[in-house]
């Protein structure tokens, strides 16, 4: 492969219609890669930090320092690297950068600074992202967790609960998955009409949660999956993010709908009555990112039933996944590539989980854009399953819509990751 000709950054802007960086990458050979960064909104303490400029255009979150660094730092230190040197050049930035935190230069300069690099290699490689990325292993589609109803910090806190998902458990295919969760998402809209609580989308495109308790959004939940024609926790289970971190610290959780405050076993038994009430097969965050002993606990309660995924828990980062496999904290990892702020950082962390035994989920950020990276990715390091936000919006339905064309392509992966991926332990 040849060496990293050219590098250019601009200000581009994600689906919340806020700044984010964009970064281009030529090669000598011409081959051309591109990366682009996405936010979170309800983000761990423990990420890589995006850099924001402040002040008051853009509410303060304009990249131009960021896109600034790319020019004047990172470029220059790129030149002369082969682009296939994913791992040095990741090391590299990590070094430059020269803060744990990539507050420097930022995790939002880093993140498409690396992948814009890898895109370049597969180009140059004449692959696909995916099929470059997976070498010579036998790859499988992901199983998808897709968002109903939108909460938490996507819509304005009206229900505590941030997503309340679907995972078609009977699907032997991603196109049929896409399918089953089209019907639900459709007729949990019409059940919101007939309710008279339509009100638009949340975020990441599920229904605005106009609901009086995170119950009755479980209810209608269930109703949409009959309403749709499929049995709830045989064909389509429930998969919810509580985001915990957003309004729990210090073993104090604080439920704004249910006017409730809760001390972590308290919170765990909720949780602990909401898994023999509904359908559930996966938890994300059940627990504040602060308290390990609440997740060490409801994982020896609940993680032979259900999956239990770290996000702001595990920030996408190898050695707190390690610490969490070593104490039982969890039994899944998602992975968010800006959370670790380079692509070698996601890979390893991604290496810890599958190493402890651990189900996988790359997933988006609640800000995002038209880049379907996340997709390539998830297939082709076959992590099992993919979270993306819901099924509307077009930087959500860009990547529901990239898997089914990986899915259909002339060289396609190996099959479709069942049911059998989600963790129970
Ligand atoms: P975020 O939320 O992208 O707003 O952080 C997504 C998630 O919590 O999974
Ligand atoms: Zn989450």
């Amino acid at each position: 492969m040849s060496r990293i000709e050219a590098v250019h950054a601009r200000r581009i802007w994600d689906s919340r219609g806020r700044p984010t960086v964009e970064v281009d990458i030529v090669t000598e050979a011409g081959a051309r890669g591109r990366g682009i960064a996405p936010a979170g909104a309800s983000r761990g303490s423990r990420e890589a930090m995006e850099l924001r400029d402040g002040g008051a255009a853009f509410d303060g979150k304009d990249v131009m320092t960021a896109i600034a660094g790319i020019g004047r730092e990172i470029a220059p230190a790129l030149s002369g690297f082969d682009v296939s040197e994913q791992a040095a050049i990741d090391a590299m930035l990590i070094t430059l950068d020269g803060t744990a935190d990539k507050s420097r230069l930022g995790g939002n300069a880093l993140i498409a600074t690396s992948l814009a690099v890898l895109h370049a290699a597969a180009h140059e490689a004449g692959l696909p992202l995916w099929r470059y990325v997976a070498g010579d292993e036998a790859v499988r589609l992901p199983l998808p967790q897709i968002q109903i109803f939108g909460g938490g910090a996507h819509a304005e806190r009206r229900v505590d609960v941030q997503d309340f998902m679907v995972i078609a458990t009977s699907a032997t295919s991603f196109a049929q998955a896409l399918e089953m969760t089209a019907e639900v998402y459709l007729h949990a809209g019409k059940l919101m009409r007939k309710r008279g609580v339509a009100q638009g989308v949340a975020d990441e495109g599920g229904w605005w949660p106009a609901f009086s308790s995170n119950e009755e959004a479980m209810d209608v939940l269930v109703a949409s999956i009959e309403a749709a024609g499929f049995v709830p926790g045989v064909d389509v289970g429930i998969a919810l993010d509580i985001a915990a971190s957003e309004f729990g610290k210090g073993g104090q959780y604080t439920l704004g709908l249910d006017n409730a405050r809760l001390d972590t076993d308290a919170m765990i038994e909720k949780l602990l009555r909401w898994i023999e009430r509904y359908p559930i097969v996966s938890i994300e965050d059940p627990l504040s990112e602060d308290d390990e002993a609440g997740m060490i606990a409801f994982t020896r309660a609940a993680g032979s039933k259900v999956q239990i995924v770290g996000d702001d828990f595990l920030v996408t980062n190898a050695a707190l996944i390690e610490a969490a496999a070593s104490k039982g904290a969890c039994n899944a990892a998602l992975i968010k590539l800006n959370q670790a702020g380079t692509v070698t950082e996601t890979l390893a962390a991604l290496r810890a989980a599958k190493a402890h035994g651990y189900a996988s989920i790359v997933s988006a950020r609640s800000g995002e854009t038209e880049d379907v990276a996340i997709v390539h990715l998830a297939t082709g390091w076959n992590a099992g399953q993919l979270k993306v936000g819901s099924f509307a919006r077009s930087e959500r339905m860009a990547k529901w819509n990239e898997g089914i064309r990986i899915e259909d392509g002339g060289e396609r992966p190996a099959g479709f990751a069942c049911a059998s991926v989600l963790a129970r332990r």
